[in-house]
């Protein structure tokens, strides 16, 4: 039986790029084993954040979680500062990890590019280790994210073979898993970058009023052609909104391209924002009133009981495996 583990970290508003990337994939993980889904909320203070924003978001993502379907009795959802054994893992794999490769990262490079060198929290140039040890916990052996997370997931890997060549067969060895179409959605205002929760212009927020997320795609960065045809290079703007319209609808790009075949581009944004409301309208409603019930709490905690049990196993394979009494 497979063993699924992913987490959303609570710093901005949750984008369309998650929702697409990873939050609308987890559902269908359910079926296929026993599922940790969780927030990574120490993860979150890596960068500066307000305490009161931090607990804003972390409820938020919990309510999101079950706005997407995701069943508590088939999914243990959970906040990554509930479980102590991720520090206490995060402590011990800090010292299979090399300062070399961690400061090759892709996400720590683009970060730290925009801070005081002076001032770089060492938490975020050893994220990837915490992000190691939230995946062996839990003896993942899925772990679906978007594709700027499948490095993190490659060092993870790296990490699981050289601490079982020391000690034996120890950790379990996890693979990313990315969805077909849209495993990278862009910004809409610059369609050569990632859309992301740190850099809010050209994003579609999860919590944007419906009549603002039409606005923003109708006003989304094209190109002159006039044809809607997918051409990453050189038709980002129509690239991406074919990528996400295609991976809302269920079908390939190829289907999504003659759909529109001799469609203008505003006929063809008008579908892409029906498309996006058509989702994420019920999908709000759901949140609200997931957010406004208390069960939220609940589920959380009953997600952190089952997640102890599971993660202080797996730490206590690791203290002995490496000579801790
Ligand atoms: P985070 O919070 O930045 O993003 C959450 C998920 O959303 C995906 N994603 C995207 N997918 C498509 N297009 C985009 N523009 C886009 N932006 C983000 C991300 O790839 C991710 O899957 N380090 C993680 C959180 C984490 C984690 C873990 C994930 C901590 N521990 C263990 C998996 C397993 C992060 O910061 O994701």
């Amino acid at each position: 039986m497979e063993r699924i583990l992913s987490g959303i970290k609570p710093t901005g508003q949750l984008t369309l790029g998650n929702y697409i990337g990873a939050l609308k994939n987890f559902k269908a993980f359910q079926e296929q084993g026993e599922c940790f889904i969780f927030i990574a909320d120490l993860h979150a203070l890596t960068l500066p954040i307000e305490p009161e924003t931090l607990r804003t978001n972390s409820r938020d993502i919990a309510a999101f979680y079950l706005a997407a379907g995701l069943d508590p009795n088939k999914c243990n959802i959970f906040l990554q500062s509930h479980v102590s054994a991720h520090a206490e893992l995060n402590a011990i794999m800090q010292n299979y990890l090399y300062m070399g490769e961690l400061s090759r990262m892709t996400q720590f490079k683009d970060k730290s590019q925009k801070l005081n060198k002076e001032k770089i929290g060492l938490g975020l140039f050893a994220y990837p280790v915490l992000m190691a040890s939230d995946i062996v916990l839990y003896d993942a052996t899925i772990v679906p994210v978007g594709d700027d997370q499948i490095q993190h997931v490659e060092l993870t890997r790296d990490l699981v073979k050289r601490f079982n060549n020391r000690y034996g067969d120890i950790l379990i060895m996890p693979k990313a898993v990315v969805t077909k179409v849209g495993a990278r959605i862009m910004s809409l205002s610059d369609p050569t970058k990632k859309m992301s929760k740190s850099d809010p212009k050209g994003d579609i927020f999860l919590k944007d009023d419906i009549n603002v997320m039409r606005k923003k795609i109708m006003s989304a960065v094209t190109d002159s052609e006039a044809i809607v045809k997918f051409d990453r290079e050189n038709k980002p703007g129509i690239s991406n909104l074919l990528t996400i319209y295609a991976s809302l609808k269920g079908i390939s790009i190829e289907d999504a391209e003659k759909e529109f075949e001799g469609a203008n581009y505003g006929t063809f944004k008008r579908a892409v924002a029906d498309a996006v409301i058509a989702e994420i309208e019920p999908f709000q409603k759901r949140y609200f009133e997931y957010l406004n019930s208390g069960y939220v709490d609940e589920v959380l905690e009953k997600g952190a009981k089952r997640a102890r049990e599971i993660s202080n196993a797996t730490l206590k394979r690791v203290h002995d495996a490496v000579g801790l009494l």
